[in-house]
């Protein structure tokens, strides 16, 4: 817990900037129902929303949505085939909407591992919500930090080999420039629902300052309310970056 009294923020709350949220838990929600857990990932959409509509609300600036790992490819195929079904669907009807509220959206990941009808229809969602301007949300999707890191590296050494980049240019700022992330702000805070506390490969390199909220909420179950929760904890903590204050 922080060191700083809690009256110190008894006014408006600190913002986060930028939001990442591991949404987590529509598999028990489903199972704690008697439900498939299909039905689980389709009330995860209805959150996904609220969670959308509490952070344009809320003055955040980033909201970055972890939807489905690299690692989800290794679930059963039927399961895959809901999930990256419902994503689709998600991307062709919701885009209307996040216009109308001024949703600019992106999608980080590989999405050359979604079928050609997915990946346009994410070029799609893209391209609509260009102009929005109130709140930027990425969408990850087959994403994994790991992989992220992985493929910057890549990016670099080609420029190396090629004589483009001398190895002792190659830093944290350069590094970063080739991550999908590139230009967009560090996540402030990352929020994961459902009680588990890890990162499941999520925003590795962008997290390393990140304050980390564990909220005891199954994700289908989450409200605005739990996002202004979680943005009052964030108020509450000192950030010191490695460096001594006072
Ligand atoms: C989150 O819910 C959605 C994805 C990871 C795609 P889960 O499907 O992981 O639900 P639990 O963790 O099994 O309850
Ligand atoms: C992390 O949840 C990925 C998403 C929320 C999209 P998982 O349910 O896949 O993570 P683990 O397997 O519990 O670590
Ligand atoms: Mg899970």
């Amino acid at each position: 817990m922080s060191a700083v009294p809690e009256q110190v923020f008894a006014g408006a709350p600190v913002v986060p900037v930028h939001v990442g949220i591991i949404m987590d838990g529509n598999g028990r929600w489903a199972t704690a129902r008697g439900l498939p857990r299909a039905m689980g990932h389709r009330a995860g959409a209805e959150a996904a929303r609220r969670a959308i509509e509490g952070a344009a609300r809320a003055g955040v600036g980033w909201l970055t949505l972890f939807a489905f790992s690299s690692e989800n490819w290794r679930r059963p195929e039927p399961e895959v085939r809901e999930l990256t079904g419902l994503l689709g669907h998600y991307l062709r009807h919701e885009v209307s909407q996040l216009v109308r509220d001024g949703v600019r959206l992106r999608v980080i990941g590989d999405r050359g591992r979604f079928g050609p009808d997915t990946v346009e229809a994410i070029h799609q969602a893209e391209a609509r919500t260009a102009a929005g301007t109130r709140l930027n949300l990425n969408v990850a999707l087959s994403y994994g930090g790991r992989a992220e890191i992985a493929a910057a590296a890549r990016a670099i050494a080609q420029a190396v080999a090629a004589g483009r980049v001398s190895p002792a240019e190659v830093d944290e700022a350069l590094l970063e420039q080739h991550l999908a992330t590139s230009g967009i702000p560090d996540p402030d805070l990352v929020i994961r629902t459902s009680g588990e506390q890890r990162l499941s490969n999520f925003l590795l390199w962008q997290s390393a300052y990140a304050e980390l909220v564990f909220l005891d909420v199954l994700w289908p179950d989450f409200t605005g309310a739990h996002l202004v929760t979680a943005i009052e904890e964030f108020s509450r903590r000192e950030r010191r970056y490695g460096a001594r204050l006072g």
